[in-house]
């Protein structure tokens, strides 16, 4: 009833806000980090040299055919590996406070288990680490953005398994102990949309396409993974100050009318996709709603147990409070409507939640279909700290794609305006304490299964056009840099 109440006074909030002036005086705090960030995958090409061993994206681009738009691959893709030293001084020049990479397992770990590790590529980090620094900028670090040991894969050791929560806090015991110049950890980029796409419906590496069944699966055994760590973190290294956390994407949803079934169909979807992780993580537990749902349909469908696993007592042990921080990626605004009269005949997560998904024909859509909605931001990060109290808040990714076509990207610098106001306002005017805006990204580079097609960069490459990979600046380049050096912008 209290949710049901806020999403309503979220709606009326909405309606004062787009025509109300924000009330922010256009000042981040001193020690606010503005910072870009990148993956292993999307830039670093690079991927057999130097001992590097393969991960599932290697085998998954090399398919034949292809699952990837264009037959792209991460095979050179920003050549980042080789370029790092003038990508960093790039970063640097962006005027950045922090800068998020994540490391490539299979690069340090060919195999994937600890006691194997290739030398070169440790070097790489412990290299691009000290190149970060050097600059003064604070290194964000993700352990696994998606790039997992192939190795380990054919073993049959992927996030639908238990025995990778070992194999994955050896690896990241070993990151830390060789990275100790690293400000932020954070174990798992994005777990829903890891879990959703590599086993849920098979649009990313492995390519499994078990909806409703593997794709739970993998939410628990990470969030396990993830928690294992967290403790790890906390026992083996007390005397290190930088905050351990995971990386959660939470876009904002409304309801598409104020009937109580839209309502409802926003809260539920907002549980399945950040309460999922947020929930167990803050309060031990899957979200009630999600935790119902799953088990009423398993029943329907005959089964003696819920196809969503159950997280125990020793779970919620575990789980419980296992992060220093919060830090989400977010991009868009969505609306939700009810759609439980819809008839599904297969298992899949979209039966189990039952919501339509569409935007407002009002809003104004990117290339992808994601709408630009800046008051979503705020309203998520009020809700995020109504909910799991106020923690520091880093925008681990935020951004916006176009079709890469111009510099002159006005819709990148429309894009941040606008979210850095409406953050700026949660920050001054809801006391929502945000201490970071790492946005998604430094550079263009492989949008995963859609290809070199997306761009997100503040630094623009052309992939298809200049093999010689020449980082070229964008107007969103100067705006930027210009909120970077000042921290002020005109709300
Ligand atoms: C989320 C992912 O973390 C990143 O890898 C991806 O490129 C961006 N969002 C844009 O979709």
């Amino acid at each position: 009833m209290q949710q049901t109440i806020a999403f309503v006074l979220v709606l009326l909030q909405f309606a004062f806000n787009a025509d109300g002036a924000l009330k922010n005086n256009g000042q981040f705090p001193r020690n606010f980090l503005f910072g870009a960030a990148t993956a292993s995958y999307q830039i670093e090409g690079a991927w057999n040299e130097d001992g590097k061993g393969q991960s599932t994206w290697d085998e998954f681009t090399h398919r034949i055919p292809s699952p990837v738009t264009n037959n792209d691959t991460g095979d050179i893709a920003c050549d980042h590996y080789h370029r790092y030293k003038e990508d960093i001084k790039m970063a640097a020049d962006l005027g950045l406070q922090a800068y998020r990479f994540s490391i490539s397992w299979p690069r340090v770990l060919p195999n994937g288990y600890a006691d194997t590790i290739n030398e070169k590529g440790m070097q790489f980090y412990k290299d691009l680490v000290d190149e970060i620094v050097k600059y003064g900028m604070v290194p964000v670090c993700t352990l696994f953005h998606w790039d997992l040991p192939l190795k380990l894969y054919e073993n049959g050791i992927d996030w639908r398994n238990e025995k990778i929560i070992d194999i994955f806090v050896a690896y990241s015991r070993l990151m830390i102990q060789n990275l100790p110049k690293v400000g932020y950890w954070s174990t798992i980029n994005e777990p829903r949309v890891h879990c959703l796409r590599s086993y849920g419906d098979g649009k990313h590496a492995p390519g499994i396409a078990e909806s409703g069944i593997a794709d739970y699966q993998c939410s628990y055994v990470i969030l396990k993974a993830h928690a294992k760590a967290y403790r790890m973190y906390k026992k083996e290294f007390p005397h290190y100050k930088a905050p351990f956390g995971i990386v959660i994407d939470c876009q904002w949803y409304v309801p598409a009318t104020n009937s109580s079934e839209d309502i409802a169909a926003a809260e539920r979807y907002y549980e399945f996709e950040c309460g999922m992780y947020f929930h167990p993580i803050s309060k031990g537990d899957w979200p009630d709603i999600v935790k119902k749902r799953i088990a009423h349909r398993s029943q329907l469908e005959g089964r003696s147990s819920s196809r969503l696993p159950q997280i125990t007592p020793e779970d919620i042990r575990l789980m419980k409070g296992a992060q220093d921080y919060i830090a989400i990626n977010h991009y868009f605004t969505i609306m939700a409507a009810n759609a439980e009269e819809a008839s599904y005949d297969e298992i899949n997560y979209k039966h189990d939640v039952r919501v339509n998904l569409l935007n407002d024909p009002s809003w104004k859509i990117s290339v992808l279909g994601w709408a630009i909605c800046p008051f979503g931001v705020r309203e998520l990060l009020k809700h995020l700290k109504e909910q799991y109290g106020n923690e520091p808040i880093i925008f681990a990714e935020i951004g916006v794609a176009d079709d890469g076509t111009s510099l002159k990207d006005d819709i990148r610098t429309e894009y941040y305006q606008g979210y850095f106001c409406y953050i700026l306002e949660a920050m001054q005017i809801d006391d929502v304490n945000v201490v970071a805006i790492i946005p998604w990204s430094l550079m263009d580079n492989l949008e995963w299964a859609k290809g070199y097609i997306y761009h997100f960069g503040l630094i623009g490459i052309d992939f298809y056009n200049d093999p010689t990979l020449t980082r070229r600046l964008k107007d969103s380049t100067y705006f930027y840099r210009n909120v970077t050096t000042t921290k002020r912008i005109n709300c």
